[in-house]
């Protein structure tokens, strides 16, 4: 979709799911990145004096994205998705193949230029690679998006990508298009809107409902998998109020504090590996067999 087009009102306003991220990339700049400085937050000065313009330069289709998911992600829609997806009952299939089939989403991107999400995960997981990393982390840079399968179901992209926040309390004015939660049915309820709404004081992070998408769905298909730092990267990665905002530290209990060093350690590679040089499958996937099966059995449930 060019970006002078008015977005339609359908359930994929963006041409393709890298919009999201490319706007992300945009709002996080690279220099004021956790990459240089793993576990030092965003300067808040900074990011407070251009907030505005992030919004203000998006895309009609990332704007009209955004509205969807603010407008439709209340506390009723999370538990219903939880309950229709987190029986696991869909599929059964191992890493490799849940990637072969997160490769057969068709959108919108050029197939000449773009790379397939197959290519991006294993750009992600090279390069946390070559950065030394330990196994576990490799592994984890590999299948962070697998959740993105959920599209695959014929969900809406509002309910598979997009920046989570927690839902059932109130929403934190350092969330993009903070505005756009004015028309979510959970703004006119007292209880969700109070700065702990149905939770309470440092009662930790398992206990709070985030906003559903691909991170929720990958961690419940994966958690008696991996390592615990794994889990926190891989169900928080899209959490960036929390991870570069610094928001909603009162909710975390201090095992989710100190887990939240990783989850910032982990987000540059989620959001600058992406280039245009696309990575040689065949000659890595032996490396990825091997990685995968030290961690993973045959089979999985989806
Ligand atoms: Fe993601």
């Amino acid at each position: 979709m060019a970006a002078t087009e008015t977005p339609s009102n359908s359930n994929a306003p963006l041409s393709n799911l890298e919009e999201w991220e490319d706007f992300l990339k945009v709002r996080y700049p690279e220099e004021t990145a956790a990459s240089s400085k793993p576990f030092q937050a965003t300067d808040p000065n900074k990011a407070k004096e251009q907030f505005r313009n992030y919004e203000a330069d998006a895309r009609p289709s990332v704007r009209e994205f955004y509205r969807l998911n603010h407008r439709h992600q209340t506390y009723d829609f999370v538990q219903a998705k939880k309950k229709e997806f987190l029986s696991l009952s869909r599929h059964k299939m191992g890493i490799w193949e849940a990637m072969e089939f997160l490769n057969t989403l068709v959108d919108d991107s050029d197939p000449d230029t773009d790379l397939s999400q197959l290519d991006h995960l294993l750009q992600t997981a090279e390069q946390i690679r070559r950065d030394g990393h330990p196994r576990w982390f490799i592994l984890t840079g590999l299948i962070h998006d697998l959740g993105k399968i959920l599209c695959l179901y014929g969900e809406p992209q509002w309910a598979v990508v997009g920046d989570t926040f927690p839902v059932g309390c109130g929403y934190s004015d350092k969330i993009v298009f903070h505005q756009f939660f004015a028309d979510n049915p959970d703004s006119r309820e007292p209880k969700y809107q109070t700065r702990t709404g149905i939770y309470s004081e440092g009662c930790g992070l398992e206990n709070v409902h985030l906003s559903w998408g691909h991170d929720e769905y990958l961690y419940h298909v994966v958690k008696d998998y991996l390592p615990p730092e794994a889990l926190y990267m891989i169900r928080y990665h899209s959490f960036y109020a929390a991870h570069r905002e610094g928001e909603y530290q009162h909710l975390m209990n201090g095992r989710d504090k100190k887990m939240f060093a990783w989850v910032r350690a982990f987000n540059p590679y989620d959001l600058y590996t992406k280039s245009h040089e696309r990575p040689n499958v065949e000659q890595l996937r032996p490396f990825y067999n091997e990685l995968i099966s030290e961690y993973f059995p045959t089979e999985l449930r989806w």
